[in-house]
């Protein structure tokens, strides 16, 4: 939800901050801009609709400096337009300012600046952040300045903190001013700021993907931290100003996983990636030889898990179509009640917490908000909460008792494909594990343990069924309602399939249990309805042929997922996609892939922009 990127080093500023919007672009895409501080005074450039816009309107310009903010944006306040895009300045066009977050209380700060004189010259919230800065800034007499600065970087620093106090809503930002060449101000309340510290320089971003390029070692700021970065170094605090003593980590992926490697989109990368990110993940954690699975980030716990009397499980989107199948899975296999709610849901109710539940959520950014106020909210009601995380270093990924990462390495495509996959591979490991612990025997568990180590290369045969599916969305794509239908296990996988063509094809499509297509959205049926069962051999297997039969007998078409070798499907299926055989557990690792697939297709097929889908955000740290 909108990314951040500011540079303060030696070298020139414009074309880094660039490059790392590009790198950012996923988190919003419709309007781009840049401030950077040069020798005389500073340069804005701003621009409505995609960066390669801004890109075309530096071309004719010539901007020099070694510090400077960019911002690519997702609009929520004021429409996608040049005057709404950030960087923000004062209205002594002095202080420039990025902003990713909501500022709630934005209309009652903008009428108290405009009646103290300041003028304003967008509809976004984030404006306000530029003209209570400035205001403090200016207003000196309200100055107190700890730091001992009588110079402009000390009062930058102090009107900043002053503004910070008076703001209520979300942010992380980025601030620069034209008096204080040589600093830098950084800080957050729920949105995500990483401060890259490279050699002689500094590079502050929404995320890694804007630093790794330049330096691998990387402090990710707490909520309610500032960091103010001169030329020589930087010091992190409490907006407060209580001095925090700041951690370097090392930043984990490569330059590499970001690049498109030869695929038109990342979706279709993240897609053919999966068995190289399923192997990742399960790597190290299933041990063949001994028979265990092994889960690091969770030994601290182990006790509690495996003694818990219920689990609840949050998250949004896609991982929350994880969640599902981890519902599933923790009943089955570790005879533990399950819950799993929309992390937006649940703190709006009032969630019941005894005493044993274990909060997991799941997340691939680790910064949905929701998920994250998820839970604050289960911990402040007393649960052990444990994540189910991609980013490492995210919010709440620091903010759980205990987590296991996907190890599926960066995902870029707004549409979740190998976030999922690698989701549903830890669920069913942590389900085994308690499993174990709890009656499993060792012989079944080693069962499932030789089943997950095939998963990787079972995908593969899948992803040669590519141009397969490609010819059936062909014929399908301009059909503009489908089904999706599954039980079981493949209830989530149903949702999944429809959500993903929903997101990139802007098809209306809709996921149900196969058998509650008879209470209702049986009566849409059609000849021009296509109906996607997903139909694997499992212990449902005879109730989804009898639900595909009632599809038929209405002239519904029907695009089957079946196991390899099953003739039947023939006889109802128009089309059919094989999945090899595995456990019926381990299925949903298998039967996503081919409706990734015909997604991705069809949204090729109808023109659409796959990695940057109207409206969506990858990462959406606003309520
Ligand atoms: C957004 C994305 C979805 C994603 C969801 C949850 O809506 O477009 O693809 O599933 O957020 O994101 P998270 O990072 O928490 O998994």
């Amino acid at each position: 939800m909108c990314g951040i990127v500011a540079y303060l080093g030696q070298k020139r500023a414009e074309p880094i901050l660039v490059e790392g919007l590009k790198r950012l672009e996923y988190r919003g895409y419709d309007s781009s801009g840049i401030a950077v501080i040069g020798p005389e005074k500073m340069r804005l450039v701003r621009s409505a609709g995609r960066i390669s816009n801004l890109e075309e309107l530096l071309t004719e310009e010539n901007i020099i400096g070694t510090l400077g903010v960019a911002h690519t944006r997702w609009a929520t306040h004021g429409k996608p337009s040049t005057e709404n895009a950030h960087p923000h300045l004062d209205h002594t066009g002095r202080i420039a300012i990025v902003h990713n977050g909501i500022i709630e209380n934005y209309t009652t700060l903008k009428q108290w600046l405009i009646e103290k004189g300041c003028s304003f010259s967008s509809e976004t919230d984030s404006e306000v952040i530029a003209n209570l800065i400035s205001f403090f800034y200016h207003d000196r007499a309200n100055l107190d300045l700890p730091e001992g600065r009588d110079e402009p970087a000390g009062h930058l620093t102090a009107a900043t903190r002053l503004a910070l106090r008076e703001l209520a809503g979300t942010y992380g930002i980025a601030v620069i001013c034209q008096d204080a060449p040589d600093v830098l101000i950084t800080a957050r309340r729920g949105s995500p700021i990483v401060l890259g510290v490279g050699d002689g320089e500094f590079v502050v971003a929404s995320d890694v993907a804007a630093i790794i390029k330049h330096t691998s070692q990387a402090v990710y700021l707490g909520d309610n931290e500032m960091a103010v970065i001169s030329r020589d170094g930087y010091q992190t605090s409490t907006i407060d100003n209580v001095p925090v003593a700041s951690r370097i980590e090392q930043i984990e992926y490569l330059l590499e996983e970001i690049e498109l490697a030869g695929f038109d989109h990342y979706m279709a990368k993240e897609i053919f990636e999966q068995p190289k990110t399923l192997k990742a993940c399960l790597s190290g954690r299933l041990d063949t030889n001994e028979g265990r699975i092994q889960l690091g980030g969770i030994a601290d716990i182990s006790r509690e898990l495996v003694r818990a009397r219920r689990i609840n499980i949050a998250a949004c989107g896609t991982a929350w179509h994880a969640g599902l199948v981890g519902e599933y899975l923790f009943e089955e296999l570790a005879g533990l009640p399950t819950d799993v709610d929309y992390a937006s849901e649940f703190r709006y109710r009032n969630p019941i917490i005894e005493e044993g539940t274990i909060q997991i959520v799941v997340s691939q950014s680790g910064e949905t908000i929701d998920t994250l106020a998820a839970l604050r909210e289960a911990r402040q009601r007393g649960a052990l909460s444990l994540g189910v995380v991609n980013s490492v270093g995210s919010t709440i990924a620091r903010e759980t008792d205990a987590g296991i990462y996907l190890h599926v390495g960066p995902e870029i495509g707004v549409a979740s494909t190998k976030a999922f996959t690698g989701q549903v591979a830890v669920l069913t490991m942590l389900a085994l594990y308690i499993a174990r612990r709890r009656h499993m025997s060792q012989q079944r568990l080693s069962e499932y343990i030789n089943a997950l180590n095939r998963i990787p290369d079972q995908v593969d045969t899948i992803l040669t069924q590519s141009d397969t599916i490609r010819q059936v969305a062909q014929e399908y794509s301009q059909r503009e309602n489908w089904l999706f239908l599954g039980r079981g296990y493949q209830f989530p996988v149903a949702l999944e399939g429809a959500l993903k063509l929903k997101e990139i094809s802007y098809i209306h499509a809709e996921g149900l249990p196969a058998a509650e297509m008879k209470h209702g959205p049986i009566a849409l049926i059609t000849p021009e309805m296509p109906v996607v069962f997903i139909a694997t051999h499992c212990s449902q297997y005879e109730k989804v042929m009898g639900n595909m039969e009632e599809v038929k007998a209405r002239g519904g078409r029907i695009i089957a997922v079946a196991t390899e070798g099953d003739e039947r499907i023939n006889n109802y299926a128009d089309h059919v996609f094989s999945i090899p055989d595995t456990l019926d557990e381990l299925q949903p690792l298998l039967t996503v892939v081919p409706l990734q697939l015909l997604a991705y297709h069809a949204a090729v097929i109808r023109g659409h922009d796959v990695d940057k889908p109207r409206n969506l955000d990858k990462s959406v740290t606003v309520e």
